[in-house]
């Protein structure tokens, strides 16, 4: 498996101190920046586009994990791609072409990921396994930050991890995870954990480091 990976999520920052609140998880020691993109159509919430991310590019060289929960995708992916994405994450849920808006992230130059929702199998992906970079599992409905975890969710990364094999595919967990479920998550074969309200609650940067050294701690055992 790949190396652990913390990606808090800018969701449930303070957009009014945006950059700062990027660089305190930075300086607090994100491996990844996750970045939510909600239009208001997919999920039932609407957050920022490709010119606000864009805004805060300069902050840092850290991964730009972006999780698109937008439909169609397809019209998008280069805006995201020229405002400095690195890896773009579709929805299988979101059209009928998946395997077309893989092969568009790659052909912009960036790693391309799938999301599946709760009720979404993981055998959903059977055939685009080997045009994937990350496998990302909702453990959430998406749409919010702050919901709890779904246990069912521990079954499918396990199901995942094995669909992946031995390929260089990270596999990703959204939604609900903290400190108290890090370890079974990771125990379940993920190895990158998006963190939102578990980092950014409460908007304190004096506690960003402390809580992703938690998560990492739980995750390592
Ligand atoms: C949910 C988003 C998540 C969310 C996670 O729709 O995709 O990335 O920000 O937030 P927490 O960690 O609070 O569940
Ligand atoms: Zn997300």
């Amino acid at each position: 498996p790949r190396p652990l990976r913390i990606a808090p999520s800018i969701l449930s920052a303070d957009f009014s101190r945006l950059g700062d609140e990027v660089r305190a998880i930075v300086d607090g020691g994100a491996d990844y920046i996750h970045v939510d993109v909600m239009d208001g159509h997919f999920v039932p919430n609407i957050s920022f586009g490709a010119p606000i991310m864009k805004s805060i590019r300069g902050v840092t060289d850290k991964v730009f994990d972006v999780h698109l929960m937008i439909a169609p995708t397809d019209p998008y992916l280069a805006d995201f791609a020229k405002a400095g994405a690195d890896i773009i994450t579709v929805h299988a849920e979101a059209g009928p072409h998946l395997h077309r808006s893989l092969q568009a992230i790659r052909a912009l130059g960036k790693k391309a990921g799938v999301a599946l929702n709760p009720a979404t199998p993981v055998s959903a992906l059977e055939h685009v396994i080997d045009d994937i970079d990350l496998l990302l599992i909702m453990s959430v409905n998406p749409g919010f930050g702050g919901q709890s975890f779904i246990r069912g969710s521990l079954g499918k990364l396990r199901q995942a991890r094995a669909l992946i094999g031995g390929r260089d595919i990270d596999l990703e967990v959204d939604g609900g995870v903290t400190a108290d479920n890090a370890g079974e998550i990771v125990a379940a074969g993920a190895n990158v954990l998006v963190a939102g309200s578990s980092v950014y609650g409460g908007n304190d940067p004096a506690t960003y480091a402390g809580r992703i050294q938690a998560i990492r701690d739980a995750a390592t055992g």
